[in-house]
């Protein structure tokens, strides 16, 4: 791609737009914006700038356009995928000081929120107020919305309340060639012309910059119950999973964590939690406004559970109880992550499929000789499939991750599921989305980013193979 470099003229422009106190290209700071959680990936950008207005960020990608320099959006830099990796330099423009709750409207259930607020900021907030923002990405503590959007982030309260694509009205965004534009409206239902809104949700920054993020919320929930459920095999755990929805009840979370990604989780946090040896554990939350009916809904699971093979069943007795547990399920992520280098995928399949889908996850890994550790909101059908490298050689391992991948997607495709649920595609993935999408599809898409991107200056190199 030819791409022209960042020079003094430009810095001098981008200075005269945000102010020399937020345009930065020293060393320190080119390092720490190179990086996000995806693996041990790094991609220098040339220069940071850090806007405060949708206008300054208009200007400035009118400057790029006119410059041919790509432009990288960064919220929180917790992405798994790579989306905020600046594969090809250029300007990185960061988030962080769109940092304002705007507007939490009690009565409507709704919020304006620019898009560097923090997940778990923005949470409390609204529990404050006794409104509910359900999305919870493992990362909420240090994510921003804006990359959550980026993303479509989901986490363990999905199951029960969707996507955060679920509670997205409307936006503000600038296009890559810098109009400002608005979409959806606030309100709940809406099929006035085509739903840009969603197009923009999942697009990992190819295709605008968010800049203000209009959110349905919800009621807050009054009680939570959380118990951990042990198992002798994977496969009585996983195809249990299923059988609770089947009986009538929908956790408000339903994590399954194979004995490896616990382990790796208690070695993490320095403790030790119950029936560890167990080969799976389900975590399981229920909600609701009721404590009888939250606890007849427990003693519902624990019979589901025990029928299908559970064979111990630990209630949570009381919030620290709830935390500790719910904190060895949060940690995993990092946890398996400082094993070894490694390899994670986010595979995702309709929910009774779980089970297959973890047999022929194990049995590739076996063909190829690499470790998995699978855990994950099973609840959703979307399962964290970690590869490690662990004390295989450097040989092996590039010779044989390749294609475990794909025998893994494919496996996974076939099963009628895709290979990302939540983490996105991003860069770490591309090469692998034409096993789960058409030549027509994937052409109908690019088609789409020419058209709002025809300089393909907006995050270039994601999604789709160059
Ligand atoms: C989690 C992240 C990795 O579920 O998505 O922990
Ligand atoms: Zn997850």
């Amino acid at each position: 791609m030819m791409y022209k470099k960042v020079d003094g003229e430009t810095v001098k422009s981008l200075e005269a737009i945000s102010g020399k106190d937020f345009v930065f290209y020293d060393e320190e700071n080119l390092q720490l914006y190179s990086k996000d959680y995806t693996e041990n990936l790094s991609f220098c950008p040339e220069v940071i700038v850090k806007p405060v207005s949708s206008a300054e960020i208009s200007e400035i990608l009118k400057l790029a356009n006119e410059k041919s320099i790509p432009v990288v959006p960064r919220g929180g830099g917790t992405g798994l995928s790579g989306g905020a990796l600046p594969l090809y330099g250029g300007i990185c423009i960061s988030m962080e000081r769109f940092n304002r709750i705007l507007d939490i409207d009690e009565e409507n259930f709704q919020a304006t929120v620019e898009p560097g607020v923090i997940t778990q900021i923005f949470q409390e907030k609204c529990e404050e107020l006794r409104l509910y923002y359900p999305p919870d990405p493992a990362s909420r503590g240090s994510s921003f919305l804006g990359g959550n959007l980026a993303e479509c982030s989901g986490g363990p309260r999905a199951v029960k309340y969707g996507v955060t694509k679920d509670y997205v009205l409307g936006l503000e965004v600038v296009l890559p060639t810098g109009e400002i534009i608005n979409t959806g409206a606030k309100v709940l239902k809406n099929v006035s012309g085509y739903n840009l809104t969603q197009l923009l949700i999942g697009s990992e920054g190819t295709l605008g910059i968010i800049t203000k993020i209009f959110f349905k919320l919800i009621p807050l929930p009054k009680f939570k119950k959380v118990i951990l459920v042990a198992f002798h095999s994977v496969e009585d755990c996983a195809r249990t999973v299923s059988r609770i929805f089947r009986s009538g009840i929908t956790p408000s979370a339903l994590e399954l964590m194979e004995r490896s990604a616990i382990k790796a989780a208690e070695n993490q946090l320095g403790k030790k939690f119950p029936n560890t040896d167990a080969e799976a554990q389900l975590l399981i939350e229920v909600d609701g406004n009721y404590e009888d009916t939250l606890d007849k809904d427990i003693e519902s699971i624990a019979g589901t559970v025990t029928e299908n093979g559970a064979y111990d069943i630990i209630l949570a007795e009381d919030n620290q109880k709830m935390n500790e547990l719910w904190a060895l399920r949060r940690c995993i992520g990092e946890a398996v992550k400082s094993i070894s280098e490694y390899k994670e995928e986010d595979t995702v399949v309709p929910r009774a499929r779980i089970p297959e889908l973890i047999k022929g996850v194990k049995s590739i890994s076996e063909k190829y000789g690499i470790t998995t550790i699978c855990y994950g909101h099973a609840g959703d059908g979307n399962v964290h499939v970690n590869i490690l490298k662990d004390k295989m050689n450097e040989e092996q391992w590039t010779e044989n991750l390749d294609t475990a991948i794909r025998e893994i997607f494919v496996h996974t495709v076939s099963l009628g599921g895709t290979i990302s649920g939540e983490h996105g595609i991003g860069y770490s993935q591309k090469a692998y989305l034409p096993l789960a999408l058409s030549e027509n599809e994937l052409t109908l898409m690019k088609n789409i980013k020419k058209t709002l991107d025809p300089n393909n200056i907006m995050n270039p190199g994601k999604i789709f193979i160059d």
